[in-house]
């Protein structure tokens, strides 16, 4: 199960929206999602269409003594058959006063005391954060791997989020473990220059810790949060499906890079040298997709065998290289633009601070 935390100690920057309409598009493509609602204010479990008043219990339950991680499995919610939610309510801003006393290791590590009980398989797990840094937020990091931080980009809010990284940052080094950490503009208003000028200035910022994907301003997503859905069972051509649907392909996308090596090596190593080597480029827009490293000298394509193939919306190049055994550096050039290969995890900087993907031949 992959567990990204939505964080940002803004109000209103959407990550109430990108936890609830993730989930749907996520779920739409097959996944088995679990919401776990972090926020006093329970939006999310209001835009999945609970409301928190009727629950009989909810994360409070669990989270607030020690025994309690095993009721995890009585308080969720189906709310479709791929989306179950851990409710929230307004019980869960005593939280913090409850646990007061405890040793501040303890306190942080109810929820992921709780998921570890889950009876059930998911593929993600998304918590819904509060507009605050403190305990609630703490334990939604310290059972994530991921963090998603949705920054607004109709608004000057980098400064604060700077802020927030180092906070992640400081915070990695004391859970002692990894978070991956994107930044997702979102409430985008592509018709006025200080948006485009803002998204700009984000990326520029943030580079490749930027999701590709980018959320734009649509009435949609309040009018499907209104009605306790996800945007993609309301308004399945708006914008803020579209949107978020880039955005759970971009998610589940690292889950596919994991799963299956982008690099696989083709034929037998006794007896065939040089060795084919296949790399594939995934991208449901791109029109054309060229490859150059050390092995061609760096001219796109040169010596490469390329194949297009199509698979649902999103177009699949297949590069076939042939090399020796080695270690190699390469870049894509996507219509034009050079990027390294964003399934390939490893990466290198090179001589003019460029960012080279690696690639060995064994
Ligand atoms: N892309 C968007 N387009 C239009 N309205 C949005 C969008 N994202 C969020 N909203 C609305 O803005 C308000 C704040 O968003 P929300 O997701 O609740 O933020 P947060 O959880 O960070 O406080 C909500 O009313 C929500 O419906
Ligand atoms: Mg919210």
């Amino acid at each position: 199960m992959r567990t990204i935390a939505i964080v940002n100690q803004k109000g209103g920057c959407g990550k109430t929206t990108t936890v609830v309409n993730l989930a749907g598009s996520l779920a739409a493509d097959g996944a088995r999602v679990l919401v776990i609602d972090m926020d006093p204010q329970a939006h999310a479990t209001l835009a999945l269409g609970i409301d928190p008043e009727m629950t009989e219990a909810n994360l409070y339950e669990v989270l607030a003594d020690e025994d309690g991680r095993a009721l995890v499995n009585e308080i969720l919610v189906e709310v479709d058959p791929r989306i179950e939610v851990a409710p929230s309510g307004i019980v869960l801003s005593a939280l913090e006063q409850k646990l007061a006393a405890e040793q501040a290791e303890a306190r942080t590590e109810r929820l992921v005391g709780a998921l570890g009980q889950l009876a059930r398989p998911y593929d993600f797990a998304l918590i819904d954060c509060p507009p605050n840094v403190g305990l609630l937020t703490f334990n939604a990091l310290r059972a994530a791997q991921e963090v998603i931080v949705p920054l607004e980009a109709s608004h000057f809010a980098i400064h604060g989020v700077q802020k927030l990284l180092e906070t992640i940052a400081l915070l990695t080094e004391r859970l002692g473990h990894d978070l991956d950490v994107r930044i997702l503009p979102t409430l985008y208003d592509g018709r006025t220059r200080f948006a485009r000028e803002t998204l700009a200035e984000i990326r520029g910022l943030f580079g490749d810790m930027c999701f590709d994907a980018v959320i734009r301003q649509n009435v949609k997503l309040r009018e499907a949060a209104r009605r306790g859905v996800p945007v993609v069972s309301y308004a399945p051509s708006a914008n803020g499906t579209a949107d978020y649907g880039a955005l759970a392909f971009e998610v589940a996308a690292a889950s596919a890079a994991e799963l299956t090596p982008t690099l696989q090596v083709v034929g037998d190593a006794e007896e065939i040298e040089p060795r084919r080597v296949v790399v594939s480029f995934r991208d449901p827009g791109a029109q054309d997709v060229r490859i150059a490293g050390d092995f061609n000298g760096w001219i796109p394509d040169k010596d490469v065998q390329s194949e297009v193939s199509s698979d649902g919306s999103t177009r699949v190049w297949r590069k076939i290289l042939c090399l020796s055994p080695g270690t190699y550096h390469y870049r894509y050039v996507v219509d034009g633009r050079w990027r390294e290969d964003p399934d390939n995890p490893r990466v290198e900087t090179g001589p003019v601070g460029e960012r080279n993907s690696v690639l060995v031949v064994q």
